[in-house]
């Protein structure tokens, strides 16, 4: 990534998007945006895996302007776990319906999934929601090759924030995904430490792994965009 593009992606993560100047905030044609999906496995809404996820995704906002990004934050929702069938629905229509339509997006260019540490492992939540994918594997691999990066916030320093991360990215790949970490110090993806009653934004180191996370999937997604043109 060049200097440049760090600089944007940084400013736009501290909120300062409006220093890039008006020609970075024009709107790019619709068949040139890069959309990149941030989902919060977590089944309490807007707590702190999802705050992490969003400056993941406002810091991916910030390396092209052609990225447009959304948030996909499963708490509160029904999602169950695969029923080994081929189609979208469980054994019975849930909130996933909801949400594979954005998945299937033609101008897909990265994927972020996060999810809180549960007893060092996914929350059952994320872990319905990586069965469900099974849909997006056949009869075509729609995330081959899709840049995908993993986040995970757990209560505890070392409470398993890296087993969720790897148990995450392992699951993608069977997609054939590209996996990816967080650009450098945010090596295996953002790592979260929920130390101070759910204000994740205290944990300064965990918010930059967040954001480390959404600049480098953002920049793969910009390279598989140029590839296929
Ligand atoms: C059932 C359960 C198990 C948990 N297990 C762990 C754990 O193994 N390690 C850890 O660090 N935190 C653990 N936690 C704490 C959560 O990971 C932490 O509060 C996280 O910030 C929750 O994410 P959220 O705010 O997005 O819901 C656990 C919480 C629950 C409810």
């Amino acid at each position: 990534m060049s200097k440049e593009m760090t600089r944007r992606a940084m400013l736009a993560a501290a909120g300062a998007g409006a220093a890039l100047g008006a020609a970075a905030q024009d709107a790019p044609p619709a068949e040139e945006k890069i959309l990149i999906i941030g989902v919060s496995g977590s089944p309490r809404k807007g707590k702190t895996t999802a705050t992490a996820m969003a400056a993941a995704l406002e810091a991916a906002k910030g390396v092209d302007p052609r990225i447009t990004t959304e948030l996909v934050d499963l708490g509160g929702m029904k999602i169950a776990g695969s029923d080994v069938t081929s189609s979208s629905a469980g054994s019975a229509p849930d909130d996933f319906d909801a949400i594979l339509p954005l998945l299937k997006s033609p101008n897909l260019g990265g994927l972020l999934i996060g999810s809180p540490c549960y007893f060092r492992s996914l929350s059952s939540l994320c872990k319905a929601f990586l069965e469900r994918l099974a849909v997006l594997r056949e009869p075509e691999l729609l995330l081959a090759d899709v840049p995908v990066g993993a986040l995970a916030v757990g209560s505890y320093r070392n409470g398993g924030q890296e087993l969720v991360i790897e148990q995450i990215l392992t699951a993608m790949l069977c997609h054939e995904a590209m996996l990816v970490g967080g650009k450098p110090r945010a090596h295996q993806g953002a790592t979260l430490w929920n130390a101070h009653k759910d204000d994740i934004a205290q944990d300064e180191l965990g918010m930059e792994s967040a954001r480390l996370l959404g600049v480098r999937v953002a920049g793969a997604a910009v390279k598989l965009a140029a590839s296929k043109k």
